[in-house]
């Protein structure tokens, strides 16, 4: 498998302009089965993540044209409402599908989804959702099998506003019969974006970004030509990276409230950051206070997605941070490699504390999970002396070009092809 060699030390200078968000492109890409006509989404990153969900469009008939980074779906000729499981065991996203497929063919037939080993990642919510909307499902032999004659419009308060089981019932209610009332919706900006590009193609949605979302169905749905959001995440990462090592980065194409409390983390930090429009510019002299807290909640507040690659900058912050994960259980495996390479990190089931030390230095640690895996980039970026990164397929997973973008800002940074 690739790693990376990483000589650290460099401070990073540079405009980075952000991939089409992850996990807006793959709710999208399940999305475009709603329709028989052509599905056009542009700026559609190279990313396995993406790569495995268009082998997912293929298996159930559909044809893909791939132009750079423009993906036209035609799914006119889809048949099948199946997708097995060596699909589904590589890509969590691949859930999505359950609530287009249904739409589509009244039934779908789906193996439990992979994706991160981060937690338990548990499907109830999205169950439940369909069920309320008139979907029969039977769970055996490690399918779920969901069956459909008729999907009519409910009313479903979520438990908890998970991002997947929102956009699932989302696809589901979207040419049902009557209205769906979602309550503690999550509001994530992907959700707002998968509620323009459905509207897009002809739907009703309308209350995305709020805790209230109102699906009215309709007969039909058209094609669509889409230009999906920027990747906040990927966007972050970039600015953490920047901060930590110091220098100066511009970024472009990710609204600076979609990335509020991580901007507002690093001015705490000690960062300058300036924020217009979808342009932010981050200057930071690489040498960080630390902020006593860092807490992950559903959106507005602080990503999980980011509390790794934040973690790794806070590793030579002056001070000491304690760090709580409330969305996934086991999202510090990246804290044993962290230690490799110096840091001083005590974790304790959904909490890590953090002391800032002088440095870190290099070491060969190994990548186990995708942002896991980004913040071990980070971390080497900063250290002193060279490191190795290992297992690079899960980065490849949600990061387009990651070393060429930061070999462009200074960084010395190769893969070796192994
Ligand atoms: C999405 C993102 C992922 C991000 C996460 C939280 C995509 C493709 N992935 O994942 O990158 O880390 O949101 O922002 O968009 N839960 C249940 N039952 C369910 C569903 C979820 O208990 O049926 C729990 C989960 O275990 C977790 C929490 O809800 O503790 C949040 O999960 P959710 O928002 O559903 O995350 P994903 O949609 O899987």
């Amino acid at each position: 498998m690739d790693k990376f060699i990483i000589d650290g030390g460099e401070k990073l200078y540079g405009k980075i302009t952000a991939q089409s968000a992850k996990n807006t492109v793959l709710p999208l890409l399940a999305a475009a089965v709603l329709t028989d006509e052509q599905v056009k989404i542009r700026g559609v990153p190279t990313i396995n993540d993406v790569e495995n969900m268009l082998h997912i469009l293929r298996e159930v008939g559909c044809r893909i044209e791939r132009q750079k980074d423009v993906a036209v779906i035609d799914s006119s000729n889809a048949v099948s409402h199946e997708i097995p499981a060596r699909l589904t065991k590589e890509l969590r996203s691949s859930v999505f599908m359950l609530g287009s497929v249904l739409t589509r063919f009244h039934r779908a037939k789906i193996s439990y989804p992979g994706g991160c080993d981060i937690g338990l990642r548990p499907i109830d919510l999205h169950l439940s959702g369909l069920k309320r909307l008139g979907v029969k499902i039977v769970e055996k032999d490690g399918y779920i099998d969901c069956l459909a004659e008729k999907l009519t419009g409910a009313e479903i308060l979520l438990d908890f506003p998970s991002v997947g089981a929102t956009e699932n019932i989302i696809l589901a209610a979207v040419k049902a019969d009557g209205v769906t009332v979602i309550r503690n919706a999550a509001k994530e900006p992907e959700i707002v974006d998968l509620q323009n590009f459905l509207n897009a193609m002809g739907a009703n949605v309308r209350g995305a970004g709020g805790g209230t979302i109102v699906v009215e169905g309709v007969k039909r749905l058209h094609g669509v030509d889409y230009q999906p959001i920027g990747d906040r995440i990927e966007a972050g990462t970039y600015l953490i990276a920047t901060a930590s090592c110091g220098g100066e980065i511009e970024i472009n194409g990710v609204p600076s409230e979609n990335i509020a409390a991580l901007l507002h983390k690093l001015r705490e930090n000690g960062c300058k950051i300036r924020a217009k429009n979808d342009r932010i510019v981050l200057s930071s002299d690489g040498r960080l206070q630390s902020v006593d807290l860092l807490e992950t909640m559903p959106f507005p507040g602080f990503p999980t997605d980011m509390q790794a690659q934040y973690s790794a900058l806070c590793c030579t912050a002056a001070g000491t941070t304690l760090v709580v994960e409330n969305l996934f259980e086991t999202r510090y495996r990246y804290a044993a490699e962290l230690k490799r390479m110096g840091a001083d990190i005590t974790v304790r089931g959904r909490t890590a504390l953090i002391r800032g030390v002088e440095a870190l230095h290099g070491a060969c640690v190994t990548a186990s999970d995708l942002r896991g895996g980004a913040a071990l980039v980070v971390a080497a970026l900063k250290a002193e002396g060279q490191s190795t990164v290992l297992d690079l397929s899960h980065i490849d997973r949600g990061y387009a070009d990651f070393e060429e973008k930061l070999r462009k800002l200074g960084a010395k940074i190769r893969r070796v092809r192994v």
